[in-house]
């Protein structure tokens, strides 16, 4: 009988921006299942207690960096070391992100900038020197974070969305060029997730986002995006590439998305 594997067990990789929320999810998660994780933020101070709690209670190890994805020659050394303490890269999850909120008309040129800089140019950067790596060394697999907002439109979020909509078709193009070398890419479009960023988006306490009134779906945690993500990197994937998978949970009863799904 045919049993599936999803198994990442002994496998490296690189989880960037995992000194919080769905970064750090990803990270646990695969670390949980055995693999070596190689976690970087902005701050080493930040994601060295991430790396020592999955050292403590996971069957993977872990490897912090501090590492700005926006800075070719940080990536470039967060690879190199990768490579010098497992020997290569098998896994990359382009998760560092971020964003604010603003009518397109107030975004000055610097934040246009920023928000592309993090969300698309840090992707373009990771996927490029660990892309040779694994090109190198017979194949891999890439997972980008998207958003539901690269896919419809959100009001106040021109940048992040033009960033997030251009991971995508970065995803679908790369799958094709780089399937001659046995690298897949494929992209996770989550929608709301309860994590500190978000909060600070919203100007809100994480612990309130679960009352608010206005989102007519649940709200999701970084564990049922990481579970997406060890999934799509698994030889359980191994026919998914160039793909972007949405996780946004089930609308709640009584908006019209329920009643169409016929959910009442
Ligand atoms: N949460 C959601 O509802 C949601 C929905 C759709 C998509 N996403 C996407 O999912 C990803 C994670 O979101 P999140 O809500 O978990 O974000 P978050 O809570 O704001 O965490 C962002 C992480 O990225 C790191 N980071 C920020 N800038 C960085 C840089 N230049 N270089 C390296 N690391 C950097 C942060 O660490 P430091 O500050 O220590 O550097 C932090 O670990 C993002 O790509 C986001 O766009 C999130």
């Amino acid at each position: 009988m045919h049993e599936p594997d999803y198994g990442v067990a002994g496998r490296t990789a690189i989880v960037t921006g995992a000194s919080q929320g769905i970064g750090k999810a990803i990270a646990e998660t695969l670390a949980a299942s055995g693999a070596n994780v190689v976690i970087c933020s902005r701050a080493q101070e930040r994601v060295d207690p991430v790396a020592e709690a999955i050292d403590d209670e996971c069957e993977g190890t872990a490897l912090a960096v501090e590492c700005n994805v926006r800075e070719r020659e940080q990536v470039d050394a967060l690879v190199d070391a990768t490579v010098a303490e497992f020997g290569g890269v098998d896994v990359l999850v382009n998760n560092a992100g971020g964003e604010f909120v603003a009518p397109f008309e107030d975004i000055s040129p610097n934040g246009w900038n920023a928000i592309v800089d993090l969300n698309l140019n840090g992707t373009v950067h990771c996927t490029q020197v660990a892309g040779e790596v694994m090109r190198e060394n017979g194949g891999g697999s890439i997972v980008n974070l998207s958003s539901v907002n690269g896919q419809h439109a959100a009001p106040g979020e021109s940048h992040y969305g033009a960033a997030k909509a251009a991971i995508i078709r970065l995803t679908e193009t790369l799958a094709v060029e780089w399937a001659p070398h046995g690298i897949r890419v494929n992209c996770v479009a989550p929608g709301l997730i309860q994590t500190p960023g978000v909060a600070e988006t919203l100007g809100i306490d994480s612990e309130q986002m679960p009352e608010r009134e206005e989102v007519d779906r649940r709200i999701g945690h970084g564990e049922e995006i990481a579970d997406l993500v060890q999934f799509l990197v698994s030889p359980a994937a191994s026919f998914v590439t160039g793909e972007t998978v949405t996780a946004k949970g089930v609308p709640k009863p009584g908006n019209s998305m329920s009643e169409g799904l016929g959910l009442e």
